[in-house]
């Protein structure tokens, strides 16, 4: 029989409901419901909550009360709330809220570049290095995001050479972790291994992290050829909120409760409630007005109304 790859037996779930989901929805939710969100996040053991975004709110109205909602959370020791930003106003404001980690957010594709944060890659990373060292000077953990790794809604197609390129520039740019994003959900697993194993030669297994959308319903999928490479960092999305304001279609980031649901059966840890994420999506929908789109969420939640009849 051929060997099976073996997976890690611990992962790291990065939590970004409270920013990728929320700054995408329609509803501008209060500051009240957010900190509620985050903070039941927090009591179902996250580690790493992606909690803020400090970007110009002209465009992202969305993730306007972040000071807000950095001030009001109840932090639990130990576990690292993330805020992005773009630029050196959007860091200070970072360093303000007490975040604990800030995220440089760049792009693989030269045209979402232009659409998502006004300039080129190369203008970018330039900008970058202010915010970089910055965070360095300050003590605080330095995350790279890549988007359009895997496929751009504007470009199409994305060589593996510039994902490496830009894998490349954000480890100079001393980032602790990087992201590699499918931003419109496109890849599928053998694709996703390839984009990987590039981004693990330009950088290091440990420090990678695997940031799927769930647009055409492939991402445990990619998440499980991520596995079989080694990655052990996932970013996913209480109750599958999500999206990005600027790729137009794109659906949400693939639903924590899904996620946690295959690490439970494949027996890799966690460290985390599904319970509590579950109650977590259910309070989250009421403001929300619809259902969340986790499938084994909406299944836990079925299951327990059953038991209650
Ligand atoms: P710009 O217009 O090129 O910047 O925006 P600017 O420096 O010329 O400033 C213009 C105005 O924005 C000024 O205000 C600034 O003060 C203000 P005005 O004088 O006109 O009143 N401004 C800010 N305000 C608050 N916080 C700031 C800030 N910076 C400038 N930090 C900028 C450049 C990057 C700021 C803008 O394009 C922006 O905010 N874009 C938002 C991008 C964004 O948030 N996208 C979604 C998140 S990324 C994502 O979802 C992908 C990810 O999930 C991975 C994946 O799935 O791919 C991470
Ligand atoms: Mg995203």
């Amino acid at each position: 029989m051929k060997q099976q790859p073996s997976l890690p037996q611990q992962v790291k779930i990065v939590e970004v409901g409270p920013r990728d989901g929320l700054q995408n929805e329609k509803e501008a939710l209060s500051a009240a419901v957010k900190i509620e969100l985050v903070d039941r996040l927090t009591q179902a053991g996250f580690a790493n909550i992606e909690a803020a975004s400090f970007v110009s709110p002209k465009w992202v109205p969305q993730m306007a009360t972040s000071t807000e909602v950095m001030a009001g959370i109840a932090r639990r020791p130990g576990t690292i709330y993330s805020a992005l930003t773009p630029n050196m106003q959007g860091f200070e404001a970072a360093l303000l809220a007490k975040a604990d980690e800030v995220v440089i957010f760049g792009s693989a594709s030269e045209a979402f570049s232009q659409k998502n944060i006004n300039c080129s890659i190369a203008e970018s990373i330039a900008r970058f290095e202010g915010v970089a060292k910055a965070a360095k000077d300050d003590g605080l953990r330095l995350r790279g995001s890549i988007s359009c790794a895997f496929g751009c809604p504007y470009q199409g197609e994305v060589p593996l050479d510039a994902v490496a390129d830009v894998v490349g520039r954000m480890r100079d740019l001393g980032c602790d972790e990087i992201d590699i994003a499918d931003t419109i959900g496109v890849a599928t697993p053998r694709k996703t291994q390839a984009v990987m194993a590039r981004a693990i030669e330009a950088f290091h297994v440990g420090g990678l992290s695997g940031h799927f959308h769930d647009t055409y319903g492939q991402a445990l999928a990619n998440i499980y050829a991520s596995l079989e490479l080694g990655i052990a960092i996932y970013h996913s999305s209480v109750s599958g909120l999500g999206g990005c304001p600027y790729a137009k279609g794109a659906t949400g980031n693939v639903a924590t409760e899904d996620v946690l649901y295959m690490m439970n059966g494949l027996g890799i840890a966690t460290g985390i409630d599904l319970d509590l994420v579950v109650d977590a999506s259910q309070f989250i929908s009421q403001p929300l007005g619809r259902e969340g789109s986790s499938r084994a969420g909406n299944a836990l939640a079925a299951k327990r109304t059953a038991a209650c009849r």
